[in-house]
Parts: structure tokens; C-alpha cells; sequence
């Protein structure tokens, strides 16, 4: 098994990989960010630049470890040659589970034989991405939260054969990068999106049911619970198309309909309103700022 973790690569530079790419090489790590488009990946060294300029301002970090961070990350758009020396592979692809199976098949031909293959994936199972590969054992979750930079957490999922050995690895490691990790079981949503997905469908039917209007729903859960953001805003982060997909994982995976996406949920999603990466959801993000919105979408 590898202890000497030095060599990362990230697959996938969208939101979540460009962010991962960014707390690994801040601490130290080479690290190699893969996409098959390269203007993602221009445009992901484009804000990881601007997003370590921001810390750069803060005075949380100097324009010295800016410049090293941003050196210390290479691009590559062949999966198999970006693999080939890496220590670890964080798969931060699109959520679709054909497509993670896939990577993971590349990535278990091409990368060394005591690499370990982590995902970042926010509902798919660990233990049925593991078993696309011949190294179960060395397959786990390592789930990141969006913004990376700054969220905290990294929850670590074991999958049905990952080992003590990779999971104390993975734990360590996630110290290393300034993160607090906590170890959960591979069940639909683990424990993140196990608990927060129903938070936010239980708040879009309450907008549904017409309990209370979107900026009424986000400030009772701001200023009454402390959240950031309310739910409603938090989803259109999210997006609607992953909350609603993920809500699908846990009704089916769960074997339970009272995990079924409110029908006002489904509706916007097949509206392609997906919140702030497609400019509209529970509020308008058309001018770069959220603004309210009115919209016969939300009445029935
Ligand atoms: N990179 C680096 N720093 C960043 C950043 C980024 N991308 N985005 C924000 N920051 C920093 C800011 O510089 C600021 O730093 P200081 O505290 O030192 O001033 C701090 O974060 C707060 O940012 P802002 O002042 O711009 O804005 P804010 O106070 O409104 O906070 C937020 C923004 C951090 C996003 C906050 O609203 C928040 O925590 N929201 C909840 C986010 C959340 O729940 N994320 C998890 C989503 S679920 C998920 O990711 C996984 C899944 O499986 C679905």
C-alpha cells in the first residue's frame, strides 16, 4: 500500500475538481488536473487563480504560495498518461453512474498497481464503482464540498472492501490538506446528502404547498437555524438536476417513496431552471447577482 502520497490526479475540472486540485496543491502536492475539454481546463486554472488571489487579499496565504500553488498543478487531457504516477485519483467527473464506471476502468488499467482510487461522488455507490475495478480494497469515497477552499468537511466512505489500511491513508491525508474528515458506511446519500437532500425537497414542498413564499422558506432557516444559506438558495448552488438525482438515488436505493423529488422539483429541472449554472431556480442569478423571481412555475 502507498504511504508516501505525493503525486495526485484529479479527473474532471468542472466546480469540484478545479477546487480539489486547489486545496491539494496549496498543501504541498503535485498535482495533475484531467478533462477531455481544454478550454475546462483553462478555465479552471483561470479560477483557481482568482480564488487563491481572494486569499491572497485576506492575507491567508502570500503571493509567494499563490504562485507556488499555481506551478505545482499540471494539465492534461489523456486520462491514461495523467494516471500513470499518480499516488492517488480523485474522480471528480459528471455524477452519472455509466460514465463513473467507465473512468474507473481506465483508470484501474493505467494507473500503478498501489495508486489509491478515491471519488468524489455525491450519491453513487463506492462499493459498485469499486467493483469495476481489480483493486476494490484501494477504492473509497473522498467527498468534498462546494466552495472546497473553504467547506471543511471531507466525508470518507468505505466501500464494502476497502481497507483499514487505504481509509486510515485517506483519513490522514485529508488532514494533511487543512480538512476535518469523518468516516461513513456506503449507504444511498451516505450522510451528507442523506440528511440535507430531504431538508431541501421538504422545503421545496413547502413552497409547493404554498406554506410560505421562497424568501420566507431561506430566511426562516438562515436567521431561526444559522444555516449560510437557506435551503432553497443552497439548492440552486447545488443545482436543481443534481438534488433531484440524488433525491431519485435515495428513493430508490432506500426502497422508501418518502424520498420521491417534490413534483415542483421535477417540474423545474424538466424547465432547465437548474439554479445558478443555468442562471435561474428559486431566485434569478441572470444579472450575476441572486435576485427574487416570480414565475408560474411555482404555482401549481
Ligand atoms: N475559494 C476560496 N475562498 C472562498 C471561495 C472560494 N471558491 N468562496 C468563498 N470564499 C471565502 C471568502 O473569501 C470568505 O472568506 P472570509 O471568511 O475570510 O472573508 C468566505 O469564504 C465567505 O465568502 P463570502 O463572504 O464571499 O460569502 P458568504 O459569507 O456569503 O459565504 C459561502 C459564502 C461560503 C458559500 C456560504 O454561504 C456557505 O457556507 N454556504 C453553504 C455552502 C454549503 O452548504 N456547501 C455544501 C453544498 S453540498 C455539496 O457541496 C456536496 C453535495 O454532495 C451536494
Amino acid at each position: 500500500m502507498n504511504n508516501t502520497i505525493q503525486k495526485v490526479t484529479v479527473i474532471g475540472a468542472g466546480t469540484m475538481g478545479n477546487g480539489i486540485a486547489h486545496v491539494f496543491a496549496m498543501s504541498g502536492f503535485e498535482v495533475t488536473l484531467v478533462d477531455i475539454s481544454k478550454d475546462a481546463l483553462e478555465r479552471a486554472l483561470d479560477i483557481i487563480a482568482k480564488n487563491l488571489t481572494r486569499m491572497v487579499k485576506k492575507e491567508k496565504i502570500t503571493a509567494e504560495d499563490q504562485e507556488k500553488t499555481l506551478n505545482s498543478i499540471k494539465t492534461e487531457t489523456s486520462l491514461s498518461d495523467a494516471v500513470q504516477s499518480a499516488d492517488l485519483v480523485v474522480e471528480a467527473a459528471t455524477e452519472n453512474v455509466d460514465l463513473k464506471l467507465k473512468i474507473f476502468r481506465d483508470i484501474d488499467a493505467n494507473a500503478p498497481g498501489n495508486a489509491i482510487l478515491a471519488t468524489n461522488t455525491s450519491s453513487i455507490s463506492i462499493t459498485k464503482i469499486a467493483a469495476a475495478t481489480k483493486r476494490p480494497g484501494q477504492v473509497i469515497g473522498m467527498h468534498f464540498f462546494n466552495p472546497v477552499p473553504v467547506m471543511k468537511l471531507v466525508e470518507v466512505i468505505r466501500g464494502l472492501e476497502t481497507t483499514d489500511t487505504v481509509t486510515q491513508s485517506i483519513m490522514q491525508l485529508a488532514e494533511k490538506v487543512g480538512k476535518v474528515p469523518v468516516e461513513v458506511n456506503d449507504f444511498p446519500g451516505f450522510i451528507s446528502n442523506r440528511v440535507l437532500m430531504p431538508m431541501i425537497n421538504e422545503a421545496i414542498y413547502s413552497l409547493y404547498e404554498g406554506v410560505a413564499g421562497v424568501a420566507e422558506i431561506d430566511t426562516v432557516m438562515q436567521l431561526g437555524m444559522a444555516h449560510p444559506m437557506g435551503p432553497l438558495h443552497l439548492a440552486d448552488f447545488i443545482g436543481l438536476d443534481v438534488c433531484m438525482y440524488i433525491m431519485k438515488v435515495l428513493e430508490t436505493g432506500l426502497g422508501n417513496p418518502k424520498y420521491a423529488p417534490c413534483p415542483l422539483l421535477v417540474k423545474m429541472v424538466d424547465a432547465g431552471k437548474l439554479g445558478v449554472k443555468s442562471g435561474e431556480g428559486f431566485y434569478d442569478y441572470s444579472q450575476g447577482v441572486k435576485q427574487k423571481r416570480v414565475s408560474a412555475l411555482f404555482s401549481k
